[in-house]
């Protein structure tokens, strides 16, 4: 059977641009944006591109841009998105490009979920131009400040473990201290913020089953079971009938020496 993510993103293919495209930082701009605006002129490879919604983002400011996703359904609807835009089939830890092929490396919500991080840094590395970009916007956890996040998630997690659904994937970080060693002679750059937005609460359960790879598999009562809990804990925090909804995340750069 197809790993969990694999069947995560065949079922919900362009659910990460569903969840994160309406999010912002305090600045209004999204998550996608903020790595776009990092993109230098140029070649510029979306690593893990999903359904190319950050892709999009560098074209829209002038950049030439190619694509690779390992999984065929989000490369559809990269395809629909952007037609005359070359989007591979590949595995990020064996990048199908020649060495230098790209002036800048973005990856949007997708590193962390690749396992050997080394390796993934090493082919980044391969097919980036010296003196060229790479820059990612990765996980930073649960927004430990929001009563939503931290009322939900909790009884959202005994469902899992009643249902016996477990989601393992790395967890790769990509901290500072990586990079460093990851690309060596890098100038890096770090920033750790929170994006935000309000999810109607007619759709809050669909949300968290888009957000979360083990809700988005829970099947038959387990989901019922997680849809009631997220419509129940979600009225009781909605404010003009939706939710504010936030996470933490953390955008890096660094220029190759
Ligand atoms: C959370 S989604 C993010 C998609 C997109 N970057 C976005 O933010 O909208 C993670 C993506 O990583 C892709 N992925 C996971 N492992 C991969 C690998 N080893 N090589 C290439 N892509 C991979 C998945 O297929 C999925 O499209």
């Amino acid at each position: 059977m197809a790993d969990a993510l694999t069947r995560f993103h065949n079922r919900y293919a362009g659910a990460s641009h569903e969840v994160f495209g309406r999010a912002t930082r305090d600045d209004g701009r999204s998550s996608y944006a903020w790595l776009a605006d990092h993109a230098p002129p140029g070649r510029i490879l979306d690593l893990a591109c999903g359904d190319g919604a950050l892709a999009e983002q560098v074209v829209v400011r002038g950049r030439a841009v190619e694509g690779l996703d390992r999984n065929a359904a989000e490369l559809a609807c990269a395809r629909e998105r952007l037609p005359g835009v070359a989007l591979h089939e590949g595995d990020a830890r064996d990048l199908p490009f020649p060495d230098g092929s790209f002036d800048g490396v973005l990856s949007h919500m997708a590193l962390m979920l690749i396992p050997d991080g080394d390796r993934v840094a090493a082919e980044i590395r391969r097919v980036c131009q010296p003196g060229g970009t790479v820059a990612g916007v990765v996980g930073d956890g649960l927004d430990r400040e929001n009563p939503l996040v931290m009322d939900v998630m909790p009884a959202m997690h005994t469902v899992l473990d009643e249902a016996d659904l477990r989601i393992d994937y790395p967890h790769e970080r990509w901290t500072v201290e990586d990079l460093a060693r990851r690309f060596p002679g890098a100038a890096i750059a770090e920033e750790r913020f929170r994006i935000a937005q309000a999810v109607p609460l007619e759709s809050f359960d669909r949300f968290l089953g888009l957000h979360f790879y083990g809700f988005g598999l829970l099947e038959g009562a387990f989901r019922e079971t997680a849809d009631a809990i997220a419509r129940d804990i979600g009225a009781r925090h909605a404010v003009d009938g939706a939710v504010r909804w936030s996470g933490l995340v953390r955008g890096f750069t660094a220029v190759l020496p």
